[in-house]
């Protein structure tokens, strides 16, 4: 087969190496990638919203199936632009990344079919948010409503900030349109747990899960970023809360979506909060989680490209889905000043050494070619996962290979994972 893959960071990285483990896949090509994917395809400058070119290269290059990795194209609708051409593309369609597209439209579903989320309400006046604001119960989360990088979420601890947070999200629309609707949420506690899934429209078939870190610096403080790194599985989700999940929030969000009229077929990405009263729903995506990608695929068993047409094609039932019985670590290099301003073209070094040791990868985020060497071209630079026979093991060596890489401005999170130590510890291993 001929694949073709949207995207360019560490997710798609990881899509292509593991696309590439397939045995029926003879080709891959990538639109646009990067420097490190270019190792399993080949590149092609075609951006990821250009549809239209896209299906026209799918077209000439007689493309068997796309992929697409990454949220915006899918929130655009460039599944129904393929599916229009009569070509095979791996995604939900516009009516159902809406899941993901807006954040009004995902609490209305879970409020309509109960399932488990915070309390909240949405706006579309500044005006009558900020009234509401007066009598809320502080901490309080304010979302854009649509894409905004991950970013669009403020954490407010008094009425003073909320106000700040109206002004910036729908009047001063730091989001751009993502503002023009916004949800007031309630403020949840509690251990985060990513859970990605496959879906064909009526079954879902969860992967392995995994933890991500969002806050810059270690400790959890600074800015929130796209992912600072994550460990897979989480040894918080237990197998009791994993079958609660399934019962009251996988599958009824999967058949809410068939309901509406919105069959969704693809990666359906449930962030949730496990509290005190049980695991609720933060947020969904219609894609695969970066960087948690990069700690589930390496662990996944089964062949990519199987688990996809099956859900392409409704037979996702037929699918047993398989993951190693280990643990994976990834530890993001990112370039000093990220998520705010820093400082891109520096030479990377080091990167052979992963060919040399097997369970250690070394996915490329944010790299380029430029004058035959490979340098740094964004904020978060690379994924450094290891994989080890436990959680333990794992962060030890992920840790390690992190010392193999060189680049200046070099900048990484020492804790990624420390609370997996702190939780054995604390139960005396
Ligand atoms: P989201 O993009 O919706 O996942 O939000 C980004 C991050 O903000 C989440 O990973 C949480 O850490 C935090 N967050 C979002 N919603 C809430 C909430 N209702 N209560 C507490 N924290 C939240
Ligand atoms: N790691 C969070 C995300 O992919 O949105």
């Amino acid at each position: 087969m001929k694949i073709l893959i949207v995207g360019s960071g560490g997710r798609e990285h990881a899509i292509a190496w593991s696309v590439a483990k397939s045995s029926k896949v003879d080709k891959i090509y990538c639109a646009p990638g990067n420097a490190g994917i270019a190792e399993f395809a080949e590149c092609v400058e075609i951006g990821a919203m250009e549809f239209e070119k896209l299906a026209a290269f799918a077209k000439e290059k007689e493309i068997d199936l796309t992929i697409i990795g990454m949220d915006d194209p899918l929130v655009g609708g460039v599944v129904d632009v393929f599916e229009a051409e009569g070509l095979r593309v791996f995604g939900p369609r516009k009516n159902a990344a809406i899941l993901e597209g807006s954040k009004a439209f995902s609490k209305d579903l879970m409020r309509k079919y109960n399932i488990p989320t915070a309390g909240y309400e949405n706006f579309t006046d500044a005006e009558e948010a900020l009234a509401y604001l007066e009598n809320a119960k502080f901490p309080i989360v304010l979302k854009a409503d649509g894409l905004a990088l991950g970013k669009g979420v403020l954490i407010c601890n008094t009425l003073e900030e909320a106000k700040e947070g109206v002004k910036s999200i729908m009047l001063d629309k730091q989001f751009g349109s993502a503002g023009n609707v916004m949800v007031v949420e309630e403020f949840m506690t509690g251990r985060e747990v990513s859970v990605l899934s496959f879906v064909d429209g009526t079954t879902v078939k969860t992967m392995t899960s995994a933890q991500d870190h969002k806050r810059a610096k270690d400790g959890d403080q600074g800015l929130n970023t796209g992912g600072m790194g994550t460990f897979s599985p989480s040894p918080f989700y237990t197998k009791e809360i994993e079958e609660y999940c399934e019962k009251y929030i996988f599958q009824p969000t999967v058949d809410a979506m068939k309901a509406e009229g919105r069959e969704f077929k693809g990666i359906i990405f449930f962030g949730l909060m496990l509290t005190e009263d049980g695991p609720k729903v933060l947020e969904y995506n219609a894609r695969f989680g970066d960087p948690e990608t990069q700690v589930v695929l390496p662990r996944m068993k089964s062949d990519i490209i199987e688990v996809m047409e099956a859900c392409i094609d409704g037979t996702l039932d037929r699918i047993n889905l398989e993951f190693e019985d280990n643990a994976a670590v990834c530890v993001v290099l990112a370039s000093d000043g990220y998520p705010v301003k820093y400082d891109k073209g520096f030479e990377i070094s080091g990167l052979d050494t992963f060919k040399e040791h097997d369970g250690y990868y070394c996915f490329h985020a944010g790299t380029k070619f430029a004058d035959g060497k490979i340098v740094t071209n964004g904020g978060r630079v690379l994924g450094v996962t290891a994989e080890g026979a436990d959680l333990k093991e794992a962060r030890k060596n992920a840790y390690a290979a992190t010392e193999w890489i060189t680049f200046q401005n070099k900048y990484m999170r020492n804790d990624i994972g420390k609370a997996i130590d702190d939780k054995l510890a604390s139960e005396g291993f």
